[in-house]
Parts: C-alpha cells; sequence; structure tokens
C-alpha cells in the first residue's frame, strides 16, 4: 500500500481545516494499511510529494496543499498542512539546535537564481550563495530535474559498489583539473582536507625518503619519518580536529587543545618563511588556499605558489591545494590557482561547497605521477590510499554525483566561467567607485570578492562595545534587502553565484552605497 504523492495546487487555507484534512488522510490511510494487512505508509516515500513539497513550505508560512492519494484502491484529495505556525522557527532553534553559530535573525524560506525570500515574504538578493555554495543559484530546473529524477531511481547504495553517476563525476572533475589524476567523494570541505592530510601522512610513511642533503664527510640520515605539513596563517581548513589543527587562525583552536600534532604555520605569500618551514625535518607537504577566503578574500601571489611547487618539488614534499572555495568556477576559471599561476600543477586538490550546487559533497582530486615506495617498489600517488584506508558511508552517492555533474555541466554549458570573470571585474569597479570612507580596500578574483573596511569603522560609525564593524554592517545590509558574508572583523565577501546578473550587481552595489552613507 502505498500513498500517492501528487501536488495538485497550492492554497492558503486556515489552520483548522488544514489540520482536520491532515488528520483525516492519516486515519484513511492507516485503516486501509491494517485492512490489507500492510505496514502503516510513509509519506516520506514519495519523491513526487517531497520534492515539491520542499518549495511549498517554503512559499508562505500558511501554505496548504492539496494532494491526490491513493487509498483502498481509490483517488482521494486532501488538504495538507506543511508545518507547525504554533512555534516560530527561532523558538525552535533555540530549544532544539546546539548553538555552534551566532546566526542572523533571517529565517529564509526559498531561493530562485540570486534572490531568497524569508518566511516573511521580504525578498533579499543573495550574494553569500549560502557561503559561495549555491554556485548556479537556487533552485536551477536543470538541476531541479537531474535530481528528482535521480532520487527516484537510486539514491544510495554505499561505495561497496560502483555506479555511474560517481564514475561519471569523476572522470569530469579530472577533465577539469587537466592532468591525469583521480578522484575521492566525501561530504564536505573539512573531510576532504582530511583526505588530503591522509594522502601526506601515508606518502611520508610509505613513500621512499629523499636522498639525504649533505656536505662531504659528514654524517647524515635519511629523514625517514615523514609527517609535518606546513600551512599558512589566515587560512582555513574546516572543523575537524584535523581541521583546526591545519587552520592557521589561532580563534578556531581555543578551547580544543591539544592540536593534532604535525601542522605548522607561515605566513601567507612570504617565501623565505616558507622555505624555512619547509627545511624542518619530518616536513611531508605544503598545504595552500589559492585564494584565502575566510579571512576576507587573500589571493596568493604567483610567485609565492610557483616558489612552493619548486620547494616541494626540491625537497620531494607534496603540493596540496585547498579550492573548497575559490575552486570550481569562483574565481571564472574551474581551478582558483590558474587565475592566479595557470603554469603551476598541485599534487592534489580538495574540493567541496559550489561543487554541487548546495547538496552536501567533498571531493579530492590526486595526480598520477609516479612514487617510489620505501619496498623498492613504484605506485601512482592516486593509488596510494587503497583498500581499506579510507572511507566514508555517504561519499558520492548517486544522486549527490548526478547533481554536481549537472551542476558543472550547466557553468560549462551556460558560459559561466566568463559570467563569472566579467562580472567579477564589473563588481570591482562599481565597488571601488564606491566613495565611502568606510571602505579601505576592495580586492578579489572572479566573484570572491572582499570588501575591507576602514580601520577606524567604529569609531566612525559610533558603534557599541563588542559589536565588530563587519557584522554590524552585514545587519544593516539585510535589513536593506542585501545577504553578505562578514569575515572577521572588518571584512565582507561577496559570493554571488556565478550566473548573476549585471542589473543584480549594480542593485547590490547600490545598496551597500545606501547603507554606508546612512551609517
Ligand atoms: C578553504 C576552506 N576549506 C575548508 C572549509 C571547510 O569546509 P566545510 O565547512 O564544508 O567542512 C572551508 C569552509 O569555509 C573553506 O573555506
Amino acid at each position: 500500500m502505498r500513498l500517492g504523492g501528487v501536488v495538485e495546487r497550492v492554497a492558503p487555507r486556515a489552520f483548522r481545516s488544514v489540520l482536520e484534512g491532515l488528520l483525516a488522510a492519516k486515519r484513511s490511510a492507516r485503516g486501509a494499511a491494517r485492512s490489507t494487512g500492510s505496514a502503516a505508509p510513509s509519506f516520506g516515500h514519495e519523491h513526487a510529494f517531497t520534492s515539491t513539497a520542499a518549495q511549498i513550505v517554503a512559499d508562505a508560512r500558511e501554505v496548504c496543499f492539496f494532494a491526490r492519494i491513493r487509498t483502498r484502491g481509490r483517488n482521494v484529495r486532501r488538504l495538507f498542512k506543511m508545518h507547525d505556525s504554533q512555534t516560530s522557527t527561532r523558538e525552535l532553534y533555540d530549544r532544539h539546535v546546539i548553538p555552534t553559530y551566532g546566526r542572523f535573525d533571517l529565517r529564509l524560506a526559498r531561493g530562485r537564481g540570486c534572490e531568497v525570500w524569508d518566511e516573511e515574504g521580504k525578498r533579499y538578493l543573495d550574494f553569500g550563495a549560502g557561503i559561495a555554495v549555491t554556485s548556479i543559484g537556487h533552485a536551477h530546473p536543470r538541476v531541479v530535474r537531474v535530481l528528482q529524477e535521480q532520487v527516484a531511481t537510486l539514491v544510495h547504495t554505499s561505495n561497496l559498489y560502483y555506479t555511474r553517476p560517481q564514475a561519471l563525476l569523476a572522470e569530469r572533475l579530472t577533465r577539469l583539473v587537466g592532468a591525469g589524476g583521480k578522484v575521492f567523494f566525501c561530504n564536505s570541505g573539512a573531510e576532504a582536507n582530511e583526505a588530503l592530510y591522509k594522502l601526506a601522512r601515508k606518502y611520508g610513511n610509505d613513500g621512499a625518503p629523499p636522498p639525504p642533503k649533505h656536505s662531504v664527510g659528514e654524517v647524515v640520515q635519511s629523514d625517514t619519518h615523514r609527517f609535518g605539513i606546513v600551512t599558512m596563517l589566515g587560512s582555513f581548513h574546516g572543523r575537524t580536529l584535523a581541521g583546526i589543527s591545519a587552520t592557521g587562525q589561532e580563534k578556531v583552536k581555543k578551547g580544543f587543545e591539544p592540536m593534532v600534532e604535525g601542522f605548522r604555520h607561515v605566513p601567507f605569500n612570504d617565501i623565505a618563511a616558507l622555505q624555512s618551514a619547509v627545511d624542518v625535518p619530518g616536513t611531508v607537504a605544503v598545504l595552500i588556499e589559492p585564494v584565502q577566503g575566510e579571512s576576507g578574500v587573500h589571493p596568493a601571489s604567483a610567485e609565492f605558489l610557483r616558489a612552493a611547487r619548486e620547494l616541494c618539488d626540491e625537497r620531494d614534499l607534496l603540493l596540496m591545494f585547498d579550492e573548497v572555495q575559490c575552486g570550481l568556477g569562483r574565481t571564472g576559471e574551474w581551478c582558483g590557482w590558474t587565475s592566479i599561476a595557470p603554469d603551476v600543477m598541485p599534487d592534489a586538490v580538495s574540493w567541496a561547497k559550489g561543487i554541487a550546487g548546495g547538496f552536501p559533497l567533498g571531493a579530492i582530486w590526486v595526480n598520477e605521477r609516479a612514487v617510489k615506495l620505501k619496498d623498492g617498489t613504484v605506485k601512482k600517488l592516486c593509488d596510494l590510499l587503497g583498500p581499506g584506508t579510507h572511507g566514508t558511508t555517504f561519499g558520492g552517492t548517486p544522486l549527490v554525483c548526478a547533481g554536481a555533474s549537472e551542476v558543472l555541466a550547466v557553468i560549462e554549458e551556460e558560459g559561466m566561467l566568463a559570467n563569472a570573470t566579467a562580472l567579477g571585474a564589473h563588481a570591482l569597479t562599481v565597488l571601488r567607485a564606491i566613495s565611502s570612507p568606510l571602505i579601505a580596500e576592495v580586492r578579489g578574483l572572479g566573484l570572491m570578492i572582499g570588501i575591507e573596511l576602514a580601520a577606524d569603522f567604529a569609531q566612525r560609525a559610533k558603534l557599541s562595545e563588542g559589536k565588530s564593524p563587519a557584522l554590524f554592517l552585514v545587519e544593516k545590509l539585510h535589513d536593506a534587502g542585501l545577504l553578505t558574508i562578514p569575515s572577521g572583523t572588518h571584512a565582507i565577501r561577496w559570493l554571488p553565484a556565478l550566473n548573476v546578473k549585471r542589473e543584480e550587481i549594480g542593485e547590490a552595489a547600490a545598496i551597500l552605497a545606501r547603507v554606508l552613507g546612512a551609517v
């Protein structure tokens, strides 16, 4: 016995009649299940029902809908209420969600393209895109269609089996990097970086050590126990224990000591400091965000990326790029680093955020170059993490991989890299033209843009103690209908979808100028 879930139309109704409709539907479904001896049917199994429901819930607070349900062989129309309006979303969070986030008081309900609406129906221009996640905007029809089809075909199988969507996505990602290699799928940026740390450790443990450097007559030992990873100050690599250990910011580590062993940080873009750090015995890898996101959008210099590659080659270290935020089109190129130094090729890359347009997916790509092992054999780097060494239940399900492949196809076929390049440059121009003493600098690459606020913003805006200029401004922009993302205390980010329109950039810039003018 199954409930059919075809949504016919949406209509506002009073709560009482809605509840009655829902209860009646449940009663008759249960009765039918009893009479046939089967288990009570679950609404959740109806893909047409659930996929449309998400959109409907978003439409308004008091939204109800009619569904045709099949019970005792008859089609019956019932009215359903989508959520309990007795308790506000905010109250439910306060009671039931662990408060790891200092959330803004916005309750967002639905989105389309670069626009989102809150539960009251107020419209916002979305220039955060999650945090660089909804890379082709909200509810792109091509991705909606593919996800709906895949959810009705095969959602999950475990990684004990082969599934075609994962294979096709791996092939596509490898093509986008432009060098031979292989991909591992997981669920988030932190988890993708975790795979990079494990790759580096495996390389240190299994790889043959580089020949020792010595002068004639000096006795030196090979560096056989290598697990040190050098990362950058100001970086962000995720919230797992290894992620905060890798991250070059004290604030994420506080209260969680001791850190995972082996991570050392050097100033970003400082070649001399990097050189000293990689010369420390036991070093096995360097991890760099080609464009630092969480610190307020700071691109690496081309010289720094080239020097890092050279140092890694000379010392037989892995060069790994964290492209979780800056990768897959955000900078106007598939790979963030190719916007800076296209001649550099890393040994491994991590992705997440925009890869599946909002569905949770992380991934790493690993170069296929040959590696000499301690036992004298040779293996491809991308085969070092062999069977049993790493895994994750949900990584690379057919559902998420089908969605991600479509997101990347849309970026490619709808010319979104060119759009990100052109409109990113346009955004920099319009932002730099805003004449306000409250802005110190505007910087960025493609549609990854940082707006640095003046050091004396707090005094000029007469801010009360404890509120950072970035949070203050982001909230003012919310009131004016624009979502942006704070970075630290003095920067905000624009990270709109890669298909943002010129008019939307103009509208966002006008809102920013107006808000700054009124501060
Ligand atoms: C560069 C970078 N790496 C890693 C992460 C962690 O990703 P996730 O939050 O998906 O674990 C982030 C998240 O902001 C990031 O910006």
